[in-house]
């Protein structure tokens, strides 16, 4: 039980000590003089480096940005980084009788994004006129509109919330699960989230990562067992599915909760086939902690890790699952302690892991944040808001949505697909998807903690397009 989160306290300690720990490296005389002359060298070198920084002229940093934000220009369908300027509408007449009663509150962009009957509502969640049909082949055939309403190929509006896709290296098809919410919205208290009564997983298929199928809800919910995890009362959010070769079977994990969300826990579900049915395994605390937004990453080697938000969301836990997928092991750290972090979406680029996460507020969009570390156990650090272009506002609530996922594009090493949620909380089933170009290249924006000043990392960016396209022939060159 070396690894078991269990001991906070000794935890703790561990993680004010780590820093001061890895400079006692445990070593004879010999080896113990070369390590300092090699820290020695490297500390010159980055002292050396920080003063050529300070000192450099200025046109010269102007060049450097341009470097650190021209690795996108190699993909042409990507050069136009757009800027959307909504601009908040001016207040409605109110009767100086009502103003006296409740005085005027300033509105933020937020606000109307959150309001029913805003004036802008349209720059949010666009007409369904607008909706992406990918049976209607013409100009706009293979092209992203984040925002817009997304038809199946059968013309419904896809039902993938919260969702997470797979690539089947069996059949070369994605899958695409997510929440199936084509229900009526309702409060089960005044004061509760909205919500939408459990219907089930949805599953769709497709090649090209633009059209997809619906191949059916293919883990469904309760109708009469109110004991039962899947009962219709309860909560099934942020589904995700990973292969297991030895096992040969498909693995769906999620988060189960009841109406108030006291359960906190995560549900198992297996299946021969990737679009079903799953059978429902069970739920359970994992490490014996509440587990809210999670995610599951199937790392190079095959082991998988679950990731989710535990003690009230003030923190991140990471551990390993057993070789069949099923369960947690007891290797587990804590992560991001204290940031009250959620909908957590990890992938790895070169050997270092990184994680897109939004902040803890309900269907609210906020403001999100990179993280990366060496091993995926961490130490996990906090690099700043990945997202680029679209005017402030835009950048600070990650453009209206929230994480769930990243997708690597297939011959593209440095690029990925960010797919966010752009929530409804009036109408659930109307939220809608971004999925939006991620990329990783040039330095980091701020000077991280442990590195004295030395990028470790490179930057994540989340680009805002209002309309977009993959590289052509990126399916071709797999
Ligand atoms: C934020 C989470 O990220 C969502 O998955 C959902 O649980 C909402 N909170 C509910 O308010």
């Amino acid at each position: 039980m070396l690894n078991y989160l269990g001991d906070k306290k000794d935890e703790r300690m561990k993680m004010r000590n780590r820093y001061r720990k890895s400079t006692a490296l445990r070593c004879d005389a010999g080896s113990r003089c070369l390590i300092s002359v090699v820290i020695g060298s490297l500390m010159g070198c980055i002292l050396l480096l920080n003063l050529y920084s300070a000192i450099r002229p200025a046109d010269e940093i102007g060049q450097h940005i341009h470097l650190r934000t021209s690795h996108h220009l190699h993909f042409p369908e990507l050069e136009e980084v757009e800027e959307e300027n909504i601009q908040i509408p001016p207040p409605r007449k109110r009767s100086p009788r009502a103003t006296k009663r409740r005085p005027k509150k300033t509105t933020t962009l937020i606000d109307e994004f959150l309001d029913e009957d805003s004036q802008i509502r349209h720059k949010f969640f666009p007409d369904q006129k607008t909706s992406i049909d990918p049976m209607i082949t013409g100009n706009d055939s293979m092209f992203y509109y984040p925002g817009r309403v997304w038809l199946d190929t059968e013309g419904n509006p896809i039902q993938a919330h919260g969702g997470g896709v797979l690539f089947d290296e069996r059949s070369e098809t994605y899958y695409w699960y997510g929440e199936y919410k084509d229900g009526p919205t309702y409060h089960a208290h005044k004061k509760g989230a909205a919500r939408v009564d459990i219907i089930g997983v949805g599953c769709y298929s497709s090649k090209d990562l633009w059209t997809w199928k619906n191949e059916g809800i293919v883990l469904t919910a309760e109708e009469t067992d109110e004991t039962h995890d899947l009962h219709k009362s309860n909560v099934l959010e942020r589904p995700k599915v990973i292969y297991n070769s030895r096992t040969r079977k498909y693995v769906m994990w999620m988060h189960i909760d009841d109406v108030n969300y006291t359960k906190a826990s995560v549900g198992v579900a297996i299946s021969d086939y990737p679009t079903g049915p799953f059978d429902y395994l069970y739920s359970k605390r994992p490490h014996g902690c509440d587990s809210r937004d999670m995610t599951i990453f199937k790392d190079d080697d095959g082991t998988a890790y679950l990731i989710y938000s535990s003690e009230d969301n003030s923190e991140l836990h990471v551990g390993s699952l057993s070789e069949d997928y099923l369960d947690v092991t007891n290797v587990a750290r804590r992560i991001l302690i204290g940031q009250h972090r959620e909908a957590p979406a990890l992938f790895k680029h070169q050997g270092t892991y990184y994680m897109v996460t939004s902040g803890c507020t309900g269907w609210a969009p906020n403001e999100a944040l990179t993280h990366a570390a060496e091993s995926i156990m961490g130490p996990w650090e906090t690099m700043g808001n990945p997202c680029m272009g679209g005017n402030k506002m835009f950048r600070l609530a990650t453009f209206f949505s929230q994480s769930t996922f990243v997708l690597p594009v297939p011959s593209y090493p440095n690029l990925f697909i960010f797919m966010a949620d752009r929530w409804n909380p009036a109408d659930l089933r109307d939220s809608r998807y971004l999925w939006l170009p991620l990329m990783v290249g040039g330095l980091v924006d701020e000077p991280l903690d442990y590195n004295f000043g030395f990028p470790l990392w490179s930057r994540v960016s989340i680009y805002w397009h209002r309309k977009w396209r993959l590289p052509q022939g990126w399916n071709s060159l797999k």
